[in-house]
């Protein structure tokens, strides 16, 4: 059977909340992208923590990683973080059984959109990963996150 997995990583909420709403518009599964260590709850020390691991590009080790048997389509889910994905994200999207899966990436942010990350994915996936593209959502999407997302899917020719 086909399946569609939604991996998200969220720290304050408006990524999940998109990951919900992707999971009403397409009835996939979802899945919470947590790390090992947990990061500062202290906002200073969560930007001091992150900036240095992607400086050193230090690998973000996951708690737990999906079962992927059956499924076709992964959407991968993350918060903008200084221009890109987050690093548990980036832990995730290399993950080597993403190969032969489809993958598409949503963004959340705070007014710099999509940035590198569009470039930044496609460096990360194993080779035979397909690529369909990316969509960024400012905050949570507000009331409009279904319909922003519909759309997106559509437009894209993924629906
Ligand atoms: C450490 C950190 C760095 C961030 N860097 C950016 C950024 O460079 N550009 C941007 O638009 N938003 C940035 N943001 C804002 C988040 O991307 C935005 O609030 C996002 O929707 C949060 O998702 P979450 O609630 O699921 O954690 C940053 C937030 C944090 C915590």
């Amino acid at each position: 059977m086909d399946r569609i997995l939604i991996a998200y990583y969220s720290r304050s909420g408006n990524t999940e909340k998109v990951a919900k709403a992707l999971a009403d518009v397409t009835g996939g599964s979802l899945f919470r992208i947590e790390t090992s260590q947990a990061y500062p709850a202290d906002y200073r020390q969560l930007v001091v923590c992150a900036m240095d691991e992607e400086k050193k590009g230090i690998v973000r080790e996951l708690k737990e990683l999906p079962d992927l048997e059956g499924v076709q389509k992964v959407f991968i889910l993350s918060p903008n973080w200084f221009g890109t994905f987050v690093p548990p994200v980036r832990t995730f999207a290399s993950m080597p059984s993403l190969s032969g899966r489809k993958v598409a990436l949503v963004l959340t942010h705070g007014g710099s959109g999509i940035a590198k990350a569009d470039d930044d994915i496609r460096r990360c996936l194993p080779q035979g990963a397909e690529y369909l593209g990316s969509l960024a959502i400012r905050g949570d999407g507000g009331d409009a996150v279904h319909t922003l997302l519909s759309h997106w899917l559509e437009t894209s020719g993924q629906k």
